[in-house]
């Protein structure tokens, strides 16, 4: 069901590891929209090789970077602007690691500098992202920047530990870098927030099978998908969403305002 949405327009998409990755299936729904992309990711990921498969279907290069090295992002705009022939139009921030959800470090025993790291690589990374589109001039007018992130930026999801704080950060960074890059340019930033996905990341947090299903029993369309993620990001990198911007986007079948469903009590009387 292509629409032409993205026809002529230019975008850089960060995070597709697999088939899996959300970013994987946006690059793809991107590209069948009539986009030309630019693919990147961190080198180590880059090393599995699966993104290859992706660059063929999607005709586009692979640039290296690590979203935490601001030489990588120089590197990776100027040549995407080489290979475009010209500034971009969106870019997908799809991002996010916690070392001390790796290692299940509990909450109220974090070590610091894996904490340091996980913000960076997860948060700070996109106001880097966006400081170097901004400083080279990078992005057109109407321009259009979405980054993933998770209602546990708002509610607590205890096994999400310091990923929390990383997803407010990062929605606090969008809202902020939305204004000066309103301002001075047209360009607006957003961020999605996804129901949970099985992706590498998202496995990564405890528990995560049974919480995937109580999620969709609590969502009264049931979770969001990978792929409807990446329809409704077409959406916002498209010319129709033009007055979004600064925005946390709830995309979660109706979890993120519903108190409780009579699936949940359901399966409580079970029990
Ligand atoms: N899966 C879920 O349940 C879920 C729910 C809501 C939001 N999200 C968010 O969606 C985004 C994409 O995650 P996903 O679920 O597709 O998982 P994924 O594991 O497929 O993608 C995460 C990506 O981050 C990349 N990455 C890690 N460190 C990096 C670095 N230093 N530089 C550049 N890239 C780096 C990884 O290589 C990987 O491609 C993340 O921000 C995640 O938090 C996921």
């Amino acid at each position: 069901m292509a629409h032409n949405l993205l026809q002529g327009k230019k975008g850089i998409i960060f995070g597709a590891l697999d088939e899996n990755s959300i970013a994987w299936k946006t690059a793809v729904r991107c590209v069948e929209e009539g986009a030309q992309i630019v693919l990147t990711n961190a080198p180590i990921a880059l090393r599995m090789g699966e993104i290859n498969k992706l660059a063929e279907a999607c005709n586009a290069p692979v640039i290296p970077a690590d979203a935490t090295s601001m030489d990588d992002l120089n590197n990776l705009f100027t040549k995407s602007m080489e290979h475009f022939g010209g500034k971009i139009d969106f870019v997908l921030h799809s991002i996010g690691m916690s070392i001390n959800v790796r290692k299940g470090k509990p909450y109220t025993d974090l070590d610091y500098e894996f904490m340091h790291k996980g913000f960076d690589i997860s948060a700070m990374s996109l106001h880097r992202v966006l400081q170097t589109a901004y400083k080279l001039d990078a992005l057109n007018e109407w321009g259009s920047v979405v980054a993933l992130t998770y209602i546990a930026a708002q509610r607590v999801f205890p096994d999400y530990s310091d990923m929390a704080d990383a997803k407010s950060l990062l929605e606090s960074i969008s809202r902020s870098f939305g204004y000066h890059y309103g301002v001075a340019k047209k360009v607006r930033i957003n961020t999605i927030s996804q129901s949970p996905t099985r992706t590498t990341a998202g496995s990564g947090v405890k528990g995560f099978g049974d919480f995937i299903s109580y999620a969709d029993k609590m969502s009264p369309l049931g979770n969001a998908s990978a792929d409807q993620c990446a329809d409704y990001t077409v959406t916002l990198f498209s010319d129709y969403t033009r007055m979004v911007t600064m925005q946390n986007l709830f995309h979660d079948g109706g979890f993120s305002f519903t108190g409780v469903s009579a699936a949940v009590i359901e399966s409580m009387n079970e029990k």
